[in-house]
């Protein structure tokens, strides 16, 4: 019961509001209740049991909607000792299902920046006394403020969520409607964007805040109203053991799915889609192409994200240790992992002097190597042949834009260009030039690619929202 003020004084906790506590709706008093749902037993006040395939279903949604009970805001980060930092989010708020849940950073990354798409645009009062606007995901913009600690965050979330702040509204969301057969609903996010949730995502956010006990009212007036069916009683399933497992539940299976297979419950409109782990494919690779990543690759990709592509940085969020385990969790999605020898990074020779003199040849092997089919002429993406170009699972996939170094998901140093294109991106069209492309060759390549850049990251413009999709 996180409710209490005296409670939230032992914890760290940012920009929360101290509340009365509110009466909790039927307070454990459901013993005595029975129901179709509940014919024999009592209902439950450790569990939200009513699922999507229950015939009360629908029902039940059109009720919380009435209620007001699928409204969320987001409150502020929450640092208590001894566990991971979360973000904190109050359902229901003024009704007597209100609850503040705490949601793990990933899960959290996932409401803000897969749903709502967030950019430091979106924050002008924020960002532009801080560096100014580049147009990046929120998340990427944070953590590039300082990769080590959550301060950027604790900070963005004491200003934003201030009484008089203008992106108060931002952070809420409620249920809009709800489709007949209650398979879907329509969310508002904030004041101007609108996203669709499946059942058993509403579910999953239902659950974290209520009990069958919680909404015995509604099993109730169900049955006055409806000739019910006795209801399933499904399982609670218990949680696996391995240590990279709980992470993984809680920090990444929201955008990479529970089975790893890149569906997560969150909906998402990146290209590319977060990885499928199970057909085992990566990008962001030092071995050459057709090999599985090292520990090291998948380490690098967890601790610093993905520029530019959704993929949050986990180094201020978990520990090393923690970074480690999910890996070796994320591993076994794979057979391509089973034999659990790992390949050789390939090598790669110290980078020459620049001159013009490289640049300019440079400039020739890029011609000649076929890069502006897809990446065009002037390096922009918009070769001919790189319009409908798709990924290993058929999703639509654009060419980089290789004049905006930091948009490059794999980050901009010498060394991470000369591994994309000595070792290809595995499951996009970006093939691996190590076989046809002598090592300086490589290298002239490398910094003709980053002449295109201009020195200095130019800035958006507040409220410009598309830069480096
Ligand atoms: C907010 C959504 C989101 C969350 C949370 C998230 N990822 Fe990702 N992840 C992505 C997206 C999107 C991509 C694909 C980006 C691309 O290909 O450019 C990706 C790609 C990856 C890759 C592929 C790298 C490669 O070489 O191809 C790995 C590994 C990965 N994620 C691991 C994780 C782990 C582990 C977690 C949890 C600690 C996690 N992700 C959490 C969105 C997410
Ligand atoms: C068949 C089309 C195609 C060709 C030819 C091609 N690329 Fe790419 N390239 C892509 C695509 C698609 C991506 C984005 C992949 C992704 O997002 O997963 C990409 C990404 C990149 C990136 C960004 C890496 C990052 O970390 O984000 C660089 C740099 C790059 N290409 C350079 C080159 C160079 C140099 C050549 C020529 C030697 C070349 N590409 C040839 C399709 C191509």
């Amino acid at each position: 019961m996180l409710r209490t003020c005296g409670r939230r004084l032992a914890v760290l906790v940012l920009l929360w509001h101290c509340m009365p506590p509110l009466p909790s709706p039927a307070a454990e008093t459901c013993s005595a209740i029975r129901t179709s749902y509940n014919p024999t037993a009592a209902l439950r006040s450790d569990a939200f049991t009513l699922a999507p395939d229950d015939p009360r279903w629908s029902a039940f949604l059109a009720w919380a909607k009435a209620k007001k009970l699928y409204t969320f805001q987001i409150i502020g980060l929450s640092q208590k000792k001894d566990a991971p930092p979360s973000i904190l989010f109050r359902w229901a708020k003024d009704t007597l299902w209100q609850k503040d849940v705490v949601l793990p950073f990933g899960q959290a990354l996932g409401h803000m920046i897969a749903e709502r798409r967030w950019r430091d645009a979106d924050f002008p009062e924020f960002f532009s006394s801080r560096g100014g606007i580049f147009g990046v995901d929120l998340a990427e913009r944070l953590s590039g403020m300082d990769t080590q600690t959550l301060d950027p965050w604790q900070d963005f979330f004491q200003s934003v969520t201030a009484p008089k702040s203008p992106a108060r509204p931002r952070l809420n969301a409620r249920l809009l409607s709800v489709a007949p057969d209650g398979q879907s609903a329509s969310i508002a996010l904030g004041q101007d964007r609108i996203t669709i949730y499946l059942a058993d995502r509403l579910r999953s956010d239902l659950a974290l805040f209520l009990t069958d006990c919680a909404i015995a009212e509604f099993f109730q007036e169900y049955d006055k109203s409806k000739e019910a069916t006795p209801g399933e009683r499904p399982e609670t399933t218990a949680e696996g053991s391995a240590p990279g497992k709980a992470i993984y539940t809680s920090q990444c299976s929201g955008c990479h799915g529970e089975a790893g297979d890149g569906q997560g419950m969150l909906t998402l409109s990146w290209l590319p889609r977060p990885r499928n782990f199970v057909r085992g494919s990566f990008r962001y690779r030092s071995t050459p192409t057709g090999s599985p990543p090292t520990n090291t690759d998948l380490f690098r990709t967890v601790s610093k994200g993905l520029a530019g592509s959704g993929m949050p940085a986990f180094e201020a969020i978990l520990s090393e240790r923690e970074r480690r385990d999910v890996v070796a969790y994320i591993k076994q999605f794979s057979q391509r992992f089973a034999s659990g020898s790992e390949p050789p990074s390939t090598s790669v020779s110290a980078p020459p002097q620049v001159t013009k003199k490289h640049i300019a040849r440079g400039a020739s092997l890029y011609v000649d190597s076929g890069c502006p089919s897809c990446h065009g002429a002037e390096g922009r993406g918009d070769g001919r042949s790189g319009q409908d170009l798709k990924t290993a699972e058929g999703d639509p996939i654009i060419p980089r834009d290789l004049t905006h170094k930091w948009s490059f998901h794999g980050g901009h140093t010498p060394s991470d260009i000369y591994r994309r294109i000595a070792n290809g991106m595995d499951g996009s069209s970006m093939a691996a030039y190590e076989e046809v492309l002598e090592p300086n060759d490589l290298w002239d390549l490398v910094f003709y690619v980053l002449s295109l850049s201009p020195e200095q990251r130019p800035q958006a413009e507040a409220g410009h929202r598309a830069e480096n999709k």
